[in-house]
């Protein structure tokens, strides 16, 4: 751990209070407005974290909100920086070591994804069960004393898979799983890279998720993985990604989005007094 963590943990801790954070949320584009429901809620902007993405101003991005939701005290990261912006693999690594500092065990991540089945459609949401690291990077890279061998086997843990499915019943909302598989972006795919991911296995493509699921299972922390599928992929069912469409349809599903954490909370409750 490098200074940028500790410092930024200190900031929180004094602005939030010390009680630990048991679970965090990494928000994807456009999913910034599921923190309004949390209670004693403390908003921080990133400019004032060590470490934290230098994000866009628009909308609500830029910001860790910490709150209670359901009896359990978490972290909203409205807001990532990803690989495509200065290539550089470990852009996460500081905001995911000062949660682990705050006591996070639990890492929900969400992203838009393009889809690669006919019946993922856009709108819809995909449980990742696991993923397709083809970019030739890793944040890992480098890491000294053998650090950076770390087990991705588990990487989605299965007890997060069977609560987040389990809070579908109560959400009322579907979901679908699958394998995420990574392109570096900020271009889109092209048909042929579209075909090539769904002949190796992969269920959706995204820009994201990945290098942050390495990451956090070097800090032990738990992941699951939300994906919304803003789009088909490129040359799939006539798919043509653009980054406003994906917005756009990302910003629809904040709503179902919000409903299945909770849901996914309130399942962790039951299973804890059950
Ligand atoms: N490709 C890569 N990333 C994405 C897409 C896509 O089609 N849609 C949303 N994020």
């Amino acid at each position: 751990m490098n200074d940028a963590p500790t410092a930024a943990a200190d900031i929180i801790n004094e602005r939030a209070g010390f009680d630990p954070v048991e679970v965090a949320v990494v928000l994807g584009t456009g999913l910034g407005n599921v923190t309004d429901s949390l209670e004693d809620a403390v908003a921080i902007p990133y400019a004032d974290l060590p470490g934290f993405p230098e994000v866009g101003v628009s909308g609500h991005d830029g910001r860790l909100v910490i709150g209670k939701q359901e009896g359990t005290r978490i972290a909203y990261m409205q807001g990532r920086s990803h690989y495509y912006e200065k290539g550089d693999s470990r852009c996460m690594a500081a905001p995911l070591e000062t949660l682990a500092l705050l006591g996070v065990h639990t890492l929900i991540l969400t992203a838009s994804v393009g889809s690669l089945k006919a019946d993922f459609y856009p709108g819809t949401m995909v449980l990742i069960t696991d993923h397709i690291n083809f970019n030739g990077l890793n944040p890992l890279i480098g890491v000294a004393n053998d650090g950076g061998f770390v087990s991705l086997t588990d990487a989605y843990d299965q007890r997060l898979i069977k609560r987040m499915k389990r809070a579908t019943i109560s959400a009322g909302v579907t979901l679908h799983e699958g394998v995420y598989m990574w392109y570096s972006g900020p271009s889109f795919e092209t048909p042929a890279e579209i075909k090539m991911a769904r002949m190796l296995g992969a269920d959706v493509v995204g820009m994201s998720v990945v290098p942050e699921v390495i990451l956090a299972r070097r800090l032990a922390l738990r992941v699951a993985g939300l994906a919304m599928v803003t789009n088909f992929g490129a040359g799939f069912q006539g798919g043509n990604p653009t980054h406003a469409g994906t917005r756009e349809t990302a910003a629809q599903a904040t709503i179902v989005l919000k409903r299945l954490i909770r849901s996914f909370l309130k399942t962790k409750e039951e299973a804890w007094t059950g």
